[in-house]
């Protein structure tokens, strides 16, 4: 059943030159039916991640996906992290406009100055792509990312999945209130809880820069305040979720207490395995680094690319193209389906102490 969630997921994929269903390991640069070569068209194409904190995603899965997916389409690509710092994400983005890229994808640290690059690219004829995270305010000419609202419902369901129908207090760790998506995630997640009676908001609060180790010390105090007195957490990724687990455990409560997360990090599906978390969110960065691409070579060859609809910036006042990909729910029963879409493998997952319950779980190698 959510194989198949993930097959119809697969088929989604963009139609991208020589983009082939096989998962990776391929003979490299297969020209399929498109035929197109994008070699001296496209130039250069920058992206820019983030950080390799707020979340192992950025590096682990989609700096490989992003490399992949522009060889596989026959583009350079120049792939930075900003560690952090918008600072510094401002000046990678001037020296690779000064390097000539034709175009320039970020994940922002923050909307000011993201759009602030995205204004001196465009001033520079570079054409630019929000990836991930929508800059409010800015002017990417496509914004590619999951549903995050449905992001936020799927963990709002997950978690109720998990508590039943139940007098129960929850509290929420949300992700930085400069990152849009967390504002959706949240958002999705209320629109789900809220709507169920015997559900209490015992405490909420937004962790700056989704910063892991504050994370733990927010969560803590918002359990103390609660007189310990939380029966659910909503989570808004892995990495705030393995926090908020942390302190339930130093209170024996981890495994009781529901905790939900997203990214599918391999210490998500983990905990998801081990039971002290409750669901994750799988995103394939596959599919959105195959997106981006696309996206990019559409931009750089003056053609363009088939979006999904608009995403309303309504900082901005306007409606930007966007590529919106479908998130999938985690939980135990279908662990070995990020598995076998490659978006962790089975030696990281199934490790150590983890393999027994891999093999609980029907997970093979
Ligand atoms: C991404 C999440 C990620 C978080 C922290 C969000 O914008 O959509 O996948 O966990 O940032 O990096």
């Amino acid at each position: 059943m959510q194989s198949m969630v993930l097959v119809g997921l697969m088929s989604a994929t963009f139609a991208l030159a020589g983009c082939g269903s096989d998962d990776g390991g391929d003979d490299g640069n297969n020209a399929g039916d498109g035929g197109s070569s994008n070699g001296g068209e496209t130039g250069k194409v920058g992206v820019i991640l983030p950080d390799t904190e707020s979340s192992v995603r950025w590096e682990s899965a989609d700096r490989p996906a992003l490399e992949a997916a522009f060889e596989e389409a026959g583009v350079e690509a120049d792939i930075q992290n900003a560690e952090g710092d918008a600072e510094r994400m401002t000046q990678i983005a001037d020296t690779m406009i000064g390097d000539g890229v034709t175009v320039l994808a970020i994940v922002n640290l923050d909307s000011e100055s993201g759009a602030a690059i995205q204004e001196k690219a465009a001033t520079a004829g570079v054409a630019t792509i929000d990836y991930d995270r929508l800059t409010l305010g800015g002017s990417a000419d496509y914004y590619v990312s999951f549903d995050n609202t449905v992001v936020g419902e799927l963990q709002g369901q997950g978690l109720a999945d998990c508590l039943g129908e139940k007098d129960a207090n929850i509290v929420y760790l949300n992700g930085s209130p400069t990152d849009n998506n967390a504002t959706l995630f949240a958002e999705g997640a209320h629109s789900v809880l809220d709507a169920i009676d015997s559900y209490k908001v015992v405490g909420e609060q937004a962790v700056p820069d989704w910063d892991n180790e504050e994370a733990a010390t927010i969560f803590q105090q918002l359990y103390t305040a609660a007189d310990g007195k939380v029966d659910g957490v909503l989570a808004a990724n892995d990495g705030l979720g393995g926090a908020a687990i942390g302190v339930l455990e130093a209170n024996g409560q981890a495994g009781k207490v529901p905790v939900t997360g997203q990214d599918a990090t391999v210490e998500g599906l983990q905990n998801v395995l081990a039971g002290t978390q409750c669901m994750t969110v799988y995103k394939s960065a596959k599919l959105e680094a195959a997106a981006l691409a696309e996206a990019a070579i559409a931009l750089a060859t003056g053609g363009e690319a088939e979006t999904t609809g608009t995403t309303e910036d309504a900082e901005g006042g306007r409606d930007v193209p966007s590529i919106l990909l479908d998130p999938v729910s985690i939980t135990k029963d279908n662990v070995g389906d990020v598995i076998a879409d490659g978006g962790q493998s089975y030696a990281d997952v199934c490790s150590g102490e983890y393999a027994d319950l891999c093999t609980e779980a029907g997970i093979t190698e």
